[in-house]
């Protein structure tokens, strides 16, 4: 479920670009328009921000695609950063939402709440994506410390064990620790365990 760097840096580049082109279009939008003889006009940059979204939300929506079959399926098995997991989850769909609903169904009425339901949601998703990979790394170092306890007690175990009793002790102590079987177990195997 740890990302490789390239992959990482995908899903950084996404989310970096669909937030970065939110927030200036939000700027220019309501604190640069232009006061001409017509009156008050878009700056003619906002319009390219919104292209430039538009194509960063797709490449965001890939991205989400390529962590779904691994990294979201083994967080899941492992029962690993959840909470956080689902919510990053939750935010990302409420975005394909809102933001598809703002292509189409962009009524007089409608749009200004769904504009601003969306763009709400997307301020908040920066926080929920920090959230995410500090808990992420938490869970990690956590599993790592279990990891090496267990570990250090089966050795210390065979230490205090006879040789004849060691002798079927080939396979590496990580391997043999519980602690390593249960981050491993799929979700049918805890069933099965807990029945
Ligand atoms: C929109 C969906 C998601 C995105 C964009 C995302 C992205 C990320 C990123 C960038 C990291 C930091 C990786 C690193 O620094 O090595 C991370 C860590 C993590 N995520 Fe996700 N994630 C998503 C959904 C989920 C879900 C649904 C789960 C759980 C079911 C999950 C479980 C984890 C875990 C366990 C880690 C820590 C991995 C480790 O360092 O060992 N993620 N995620
Ligand atoms: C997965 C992530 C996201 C997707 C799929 C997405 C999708 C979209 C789509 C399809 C539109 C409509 C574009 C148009 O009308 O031409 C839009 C507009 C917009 N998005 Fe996003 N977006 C995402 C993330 C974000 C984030 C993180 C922000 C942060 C501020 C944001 C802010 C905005 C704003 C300000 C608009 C313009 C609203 C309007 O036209 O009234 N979006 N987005």
């Amino acid at each position: 479920m740890r990302l490789t760097a390239g992959h990482k840096r995908w899903v950084y580049r996404a989310g970096a670009l669909v937030f970065v082109t939110g927030v200036l279009w939000l700027v220019f939008h309501y604190f640069l328009r232009i006061h001409g003889e017509f009156g008050e006009t878009p700056h003619p940059l906002e319009a390219w921000w919104l292209r430039l979204h538009g194509a960063g939300a797709m490449l965001a929506l890939l991205v989400v695609g390529s962590l779904l079959p691994i990294h979201i399926r083994t967080g899941w098995h492992h029962r690993r950063n959840l909470w956080p997991g689902f919510s990053l989850l939750a935010v990302t769909v409420a975005l394909a939402l809102t933001g598809y609903a703002l292509y189409y169904f962009g009524g007089e009425s409608l749009r200004p709440v769904l504009s601003v339901v969306h763009w709400g949601v997307g301020l908040l998703a920066a926080g929920v994506m920090l959230w995410h990979i500090r808990s992420g790394h938490a869970t990690r170092r956590l599993a790592t410390i279990s990891l090496r306890g267990a570990s250090t007690e089966l050795a210390g175990d065979s230490k205090n064990r006879a040789p004849e009793e060691t002798a079927g002790d080939a396979v590496s102590p990580a391997s043999r620790s519980g602690a390593f079987v249960s981050l491993n177990k799929t979700g049918a195997d805890r069933k099965a365990t807990a029945r």
